[in-house]
């Protein structure tokens, strides 16, 4: 068999100089000039990592699972008058919003906890509005309602009455999930869970910038381990967490010059430990989809094979951590560190290994591994 060389074109040197262009000496002066010219484009700013306004940018790339930040940061790791900071997280009605708003409440931040349920009566509003504190305010937020946001924006500039301090933190974390391959998947499906979890986001945020950026404050985005990495069964969920990804990356090269810090925070399977999803809501989930299911589709892949793909994702919402401390202590770093990272993987090993391998092996290789 005849190996095809590819040609290369960029590595030639000019006949006319009389040198040998695969000559070491050729082939390095050419690459140096190929690899230089680029980067004398980039301004000297770009490879700072101390920023006059913004202060030092962590070095760390990325956070093992084994070292999640502490939830005790000293004094001196710790941004200054926590008293005075305020922070509104969505989706408080149960899981990590819940549970966030309690840890913030208690490490002296003033929150305001959106509540999806709260007009209904129902939800996690009773418990947080029966600690009694000051410092712990509810407030009716559906996230795909553009007038309950904007009455949430309202809430809190009146609240903060001091309109020069603005809003500390805004945490996004409000979010549904399904399951379901894409043959199986209604359309409606898609845009529902891109509406709370993708449209939800991008909504919010920009509502509550203006007083983001008076407080030169955080945005957390929490996304998932499933907007770094796609997954079977998963695209509904998937598509709305890897655009909630790329929007927090527009967004920090935006907010830099103005002093805000942009954080993404993307959880592993903490299911066990959420409201995400329950027995009830996957029979729920999976007996809808059959129901809608096209004739064609339905006759195809057979009942047998649809049973086993329920089956695969009860296995997996029984299998993940139930300590979410992990999720809460990166969230409060995010939000309580001078110098926050730009991305947080609370998650066990295994996940932690899977995402990295999926995401920097060829995708040959890590197909072979964790998918067919
Ligand atoms: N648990 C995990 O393993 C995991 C992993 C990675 C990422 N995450 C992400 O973490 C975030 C929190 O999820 P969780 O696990 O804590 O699940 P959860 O317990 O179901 O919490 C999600 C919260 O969002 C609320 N919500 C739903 N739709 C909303 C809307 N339109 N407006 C405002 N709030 C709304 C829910 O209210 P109701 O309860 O009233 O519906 C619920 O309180 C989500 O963004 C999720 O994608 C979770």
């Amino acid at each position: 068999m005849r190996l095809r060389y590819p040609r290369y074109r960029y590595l030639r040197f000019p006949r006319a100089t009389g040198a040998c262009c695969w000559c070491p000496l050729s082939v390095g002066r050419m690459l140096a000039t190929r690899v230089s010219r680029p980067l004398s484009r980039f301004s000297v700013r770009t490879l700072k990592f101390v920023d006059m306004r913004n202060g030092p940018r962590p070095m760390r790339g990325f956070s093992f699972p084994f070292s999640t930040p502490s939830s005790s940061p000293s004094s001196m790791n710790q941004v200054e008058e926590i008293g005075k900071r305020s922070v509104l997280i969505t989706g408080c009605d149960s899981g990590f919003g819940f549970s966030l708003a309690k840890h913030l409440h208690s490490r002296g931040f003033i929150v305001f906890a959106g509540c999806l349920q709260k007009d209904k009566g129902e939800g996690g509003y009773k418990d947080l509005d029966a600690m009694n504190s000051s410092r712990m305010r509810t407030l009716q937020l559906n996230v795909c309602d553009g007038k309950e946001v904007e009455r949430a924006v309202e809430y809190v500039n009146t609240s903060l009455g001091d309109s020069d301090r603005g809003l500390w933190g805004l945490v996004n974390n409000a979010g549904v999930s399904t399951f379901g391959e894409v043959e199986f998947t209604s359309m409606d499906t898609y845009m529902e869970v891109a509406e709370v979890n993708l449209w939800g986001t991008v909504r919010t945020t920009k509502a509550f910038l203006p007083l983001i950026r008076r407080a030169k404050g955080r945005v957390v985005n929490i996304s998932s381990m499933m907007g770094r990495m796609g997954s079977p069964a998963r695209s509904p969920y998937c598509i709305t967490k890897f655009g909630v990804e790329a929007f927090s990356d527009c967004l920090r090269y935006e907010m830099h010059s103005q002093g805000v810090k942009v954080c993404i925070v993307e959880p592993g399977n903490f299911i066990a430990a959420t409201s995400l999803y329950s027995p009830e809501r996957i029979k729920a989930i999976a007996d809808k989809m059959w129901e809608e299911l096209p004739e064609v589709v339905r006759n195809d892949y057979g009942r047998e094979y649809f049973d086993e793909q329920v089956n695969k994702m009860e296995t997996y919402c029984n299998s993940g951590s139930v300590d979410t401390s992990p999720v809460i202590e990166s969230i409060f770093h995010a939000l309580s560190s001078p110098t926050p990272y730009t991305r947080y993987h609370p998650m066990d090993y295994y996940w932690w290994v899977r995402m990295q391998i999926m995401t920097h092996m060829p995708a040959a290789i890590a197909d072979r591994l964790y998918v067919y």
